[in-house]
């Protein structure tokens, strides 16, 4: 049996039914109800697409209430311990594990496509000393594309896989390279001995030596990080990664895209955010105070709550557990303590219990990353290269689904209308 809906239109009297599939309707069946000939049917108002589904997809799965995140249907936790972040974005962009041959062949093109074109340096050298790495990073990734105008054929395979292999090779070039470029130390080339992790972390931290090799529980943890960053179904910029995508631009353009959208506070940022309120605690005993004030409404819990999930968010679990691998090699973060007191108080609370607000993601990966002697602005950089293979997993199944258009979303008129126009030299007469 056909599911449906029957709707009355109380203007008019008139019934319609309306079918249900995937448990959502279609936005252009309501179109079809119209008060009468003249007047535009009836759209749906949802800013921030609250409740509406922009697209089919096979690569994320999440039940918020249950807590539940699965790549392609694998259990993240499953993922984050036994897996690699190379082997999770080949699953992430091609839907399969990869039999040995596949992942060994997907590893070197990937190593092998590390470094960028000389003129890329030149480029990323003209910003100014204090330029925001997040903003290096989107100039540089929307740079790729005048490197390789043959991206804009976005209609054949095998090239939609070369352009997602660079990108995912040459994402921690340019994020290390924005890092080197705000301390004013020279750019470190890739070294393709290392795993793309090891790499990462020699672009970044290299001095004289003629290898640097990181502790590989740090490596492991960093890894780790990536893996749980790796996709979250429609976030924001994922939606923004998709919008200009539909366009059918080149995918550095649309993941360019998706980096401007991760700058903002609200997605990429609230883990820093974390981290200056732990700072401004300061000590265990000014915890209950500075809860009471987050109850007063003064502010919030940052590093607590999430639109999606409302019973725990399983990527916080997986950090916490990550966070003591590395302060057992970093020495433990002071503020720790207090994030753990903190964590507990809130969990205890009834303000919090009411209404289900959980650590998220966030709450820990600040500790870490501070651990690594990152500043803050890197924070986001990092995230951007997780959220790599997703972006791109989510472009190709864009481009490649036949219900897919040109990204166009209805608007509700609020201005005038049929002014008539007085020239200038009219009105200031
Ligand atoms: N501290 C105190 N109260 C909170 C918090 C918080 N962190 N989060 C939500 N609330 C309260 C909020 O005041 C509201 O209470 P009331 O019903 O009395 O008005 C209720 O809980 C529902 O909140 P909401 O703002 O309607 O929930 P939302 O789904 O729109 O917001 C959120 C989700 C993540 C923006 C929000 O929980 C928040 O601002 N958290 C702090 C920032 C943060 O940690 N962001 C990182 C999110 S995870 C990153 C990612 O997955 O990309």
């Amino acid at each position: 049996m056909t599911e449906s809906l029957t709707v009355r239109d109380n203007r008019t009297g008139q019934e319609y039914d309306v079918p249900i599939t995937d448990g959502t309707i279609r936005a252009a069946d309501l179109g079809k109800i119209k008060a009468d000939d003249e007047t535009p049917g009836l759209a749906v108002y949802d800013p921030g697409f609250v409740n509406t589904a922009s697209c089919r997809s096979s690569v994320t799965y999440i039940d918020g209430d249950k807590g539940i995140l699965e790549y392609r249907g694998y259990p993240i936790e499953q993922l984050a311990e036994h897996s690699s972040f190379l082997e999770v974005a080949y699953l992430l962009i091609h839907g399969h594990l990869p039999s040995k041959e596949e992942h060994d062949a997907w590893v070197h093109e990937i190593t092998y496509h590390t470094f960028v074109h000389e003129n890329v340096k030149t480029f990323m050298q003209g910003f100014r000393y204090d330029a925001h790495p997040m903003g290096m990073l989107m100039a540089s990734t929307g740079a790729l594309s005048t490197f390789y105008p043959e991206s804009r054929d976005i209609s054949d395979e095998q090239n939609r896989h070369m352009q997602m292999v660079r990108m995912i090779a040459k994402m921690p070039t340019l994020g290390a390279w924005a890092f080197r470029h705000a301390q004013g130390k020279p750019y470190v080339y890739p070294d393709n001995d290392l795993s793309y992790t090891g790499n990462f972390l020699s672009m970044l931290f290299k001095m004289s030596e003629t290898k640097f090799e990181a502790d590989p529980r740090l490596v492991k943890a960093l890894d780790t990080l990536f893996i749980l960053h790796a996709d979250h179904e429609q976030n924001c910029s994922t939606n923004a990664v998709r919008s200009v995508g539909s366009s059918q631009v080149d995918p550095y353009s649309a993941v360019a895209a998706g980096v401007g959208a991760l700058y903002g506070p609200l997605h990429g940022g609230a883990n820093e955010a974390v981290l200056r309120m732990l700072k401004r605690i300061g000590s265990k005993e000014n915890i209950p105070a500075f809860i009471e004030g987050v109850k007063a409404g003064n502010e919030r819990l940052m590093g607590f709550g999430h639109r999606v999930y409302k019973n725990f968010d399983p990527r916080a679990t997986i950090i916490k557990k990550a966070c003591d691998d590395v302060f057992e090699v970093t020495g433990v973060n002071p503020l720790l303590e207090i994030a753990k007191e903190l964590e507990k108080i809130a969990l205890e609370d009834e303000y919090f219990v009411k209404r289900k607000l959980y650590p998220n993601v966030d709450f820990y990966s600040g500790l870490i990353y501070e651990a690594f002697q990152f500043p803050p602005e890197m924070f986001t950089v990092l995230f951007a290269i997780g959220r790599t293979p997703g972006w791109l997993a989510q472009w190709s199944e864009l481009v490649t689904d036949k219900e897919q258009k040109i990204a166009r979303p209805k608007q509700i008129y609020t201005g005038d209308r049929t002014l008539q126009f007085t020239p200038a030299s009219q009105r200031w007469a």
